[in-house]
């Protein structure tokens, strides 16, 4: 009796409660977010050809960037080129300065291999190329921001590009005796680990550059000139590994692996799991199987497809070279951590009817895949704002090959420029927020890296799309870099090490805090 007299006060007593809690666990996300696991890195990138210019500044010679851009000059949208870009071969001072604004733990570089080698090869080691490099990575050490330095991000010398470039298996020595002038020129630094990234992205080098026309040096050789390019290039990159594992790491104390472009393959209904499932290892299982499962190499569905449709086509033998035994041992496990790049996810079906000119990478798939039109995203069109395939990424990365140290060595968002750009800090924040959901479920990721410091040449999309956390004014001589929006958000997420999805950030003045 007492008790229902008093009930309407319990109730009151107890909603209250969960208003008070609910409004606490609120106040603790706003004031504190989302933690970061402690030694959580933190850095952002970019890319010799993207960003340098000097492109034939003391001594560098041509990389099939330069001539594909000089001799079609509207091969990309605007017609422009990176003879300037950012100037940064001048202005590196400033970039340094942007990742202190920025309290970065790291900086993702990459090495042009014709500033360093402008014969191609080592008989000839350009002093002018190896100080700029050294100035920049002093610059660097200067403040404490860690160099990650990418060995190859797609701007092959031309000459090397004349001889079959990635198709010629000779690339695998040529790419050896250029990777380890760089561990004895650069290698060295004392108090600090450099982090060397072999090779960028190698699906796009490969599919983009042999397989179809959308990136230099468009061979547009499907069906065939991707496959033997990824077998060279593995080969390649597993030289390399050894080579400073052997070498260069008790005396350097590096860590070394390569980069994938992972994307999200989700099938459009159960029925097309295995469509889906069989076009992610096509599309990156191909790099992946071969360095990170316990067997090695190529992903055994692609290996069975493409061997079947040759057979079916009349060709001798699959489209898709073997690599030896004694390959498959070198390739396996030659990378000390998984490099990610992931930007987006794509609806997947199953797709067998001969509606593509075979033989082609797509026609051996045997599936499509799509966005569907209600999914925003970016300046891109194949940049779907999706974080959720995300953590499914890192999900099946995790299950798939024992949890090895994933590096996100890109992840980001493009726009048509202006300072504000609220889209990119929504998309930065979801994306993180899935990414610590996988760390709270076991991921073993260790660093995220911001795609890009800047605004950059964005290969065939010239200066269209951008990129970065800082606007470059390419009207300006001086390429001008001023912080967007996104990045004083970046800068807090970098300085409290935790995700506040309420943080606004006042973007009046960029400043260096203490101690960078
Ligand atoms: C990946 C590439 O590594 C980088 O060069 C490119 O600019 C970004 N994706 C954005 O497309």
């Amino acid at each position: 009796m007492l008790l229902l007299r008093r009930a309407p006060t319990v109730i009151l007593v107890l909603y209250s409660c969960i208003l008070l809690c609910e409004s606490k666990t609120v106040n603790e996300v706003r004031h504190h977010g989302r933690k970061f696991p402690d030694g959580f890195l933190f850095g952002a990138a970019t890319a010799s050809y993207q960003i340098e210019g000097g492109w034939d500044a003391d001594g560098k010679t041509e990389n099939i960037w330069d001539h594909m851009t000089h001799n079609e000059p509207c091969s990309t949208d605007d017609c422009l080129n990176g003879d300037v870009a950012d100037n940064s071969y001048n202005l590196y001072k400033r970039d340094v300065e942007m990742a202190r604004e920025l309290g970065l733990d790291f900086y993702r570089f990459s090495i042009s291999w014709a500033r360093i080698l402008p014969t191609s090869f080592p008989d000839k080691i350009n002093e002018a190329g190896v100080q700029y490099y050294n100035n920049l990575i002093d610059e660097l050490l200067k403040y404490n921001i860690e160099p990650v330095v990418t060995i190859y991000h797609w701007d092959l010398p031309q000459k090397l590009q004349e001889m079959g470039g990635w198709t010629n298996s000779f690339i695998t020595d040529w790419f050896a005796d250029y990777s380890r002038v760089l561990f004895e020129q650069f290698g060295d630094r004392v108090k600090y680990s450099v982090y060397w990234i072999t090779i960028n992205e190698p699906r796009e080098v490969c599919y983009q550059g042999y397989g179809t026309n959308t990136k230099a040096p468009r061979l547009n050789i499907t069906g065939m000139a991707e496959y033997m390019c990824a077998k060279n290039l593995l080969v390649a990159h597993a030289k390399v590994y050894h080579i400073y594992d052997q070498e260069f790491r008790a005396t350097q104390g590096g860590t070394i692996g390569i980069t994938l472009s992972a994307q999200w393959y989700e099938p459009e209904n159960e029925n097309h799991a295995e469509a889906a499932e069989t076009l992610l290892q096509f599309e990156w299982g191909e790099y992946a199987h071969p360095i990170f499962s316990k067997t090695g190499d190529f992903p055994p569905v692609m290996k069975e497809k493409v061997a079947a449709k040759s057979a079916a086509q009349g060709f001798p033998r699959s489209r898709l070279p073997e690599f030896t035994a004694e390959e498959i041992e070198m390739v396996r496990g030659s990378s000390d951590f998984f490099g990610l790049n992931h930007y987006t996810t794509y609806l997947v079906y199953s797709n067998e009817s001969l509606e593509y000119d075979a033989p082609s990478y797509y026609d051996d798939i045997e599936a499509k895949l799509y966005h569907p039109n209600h999914w925003s995203g970016g300046a891109s069109v194949w940049l779907k704002n999706i974080p959720w395939g995300f953590y499914k990424l890192l999900t099946k990365i995790r299950e798939d090959y024992d949890n090895p140290p994933v590096y996100i060595t890109e992840n980001g968002f493009s726009t048509r420029g202006g300072l504000d750009d609220d889209d990119r800090i929504i998309y930065y924040r979801g994306y993180l927020n899935e990414m610590l959901n996988a760390i709270e479920e076991g991921s073993d990721i260790r660093m995220y890296t911001a795609w890009s410091l800047m605004d950059n040449f964005e290969w065939m999309r010239g200066y269209t799309e951008r990129f970065g956390l800082y606007e470059v004014d390419y009207e300006s001589p001086e390429r001008t870099r001023t912080p967007r929006k996104s990045a004083f958000v970046y800068k807090e997420i970098v300085r409290t090490r935790a995700l506040d999805f309420n943080y606004e950030p006042d973007t009046t003045v960029m400043t260096i805090d203490e101690g960078h």
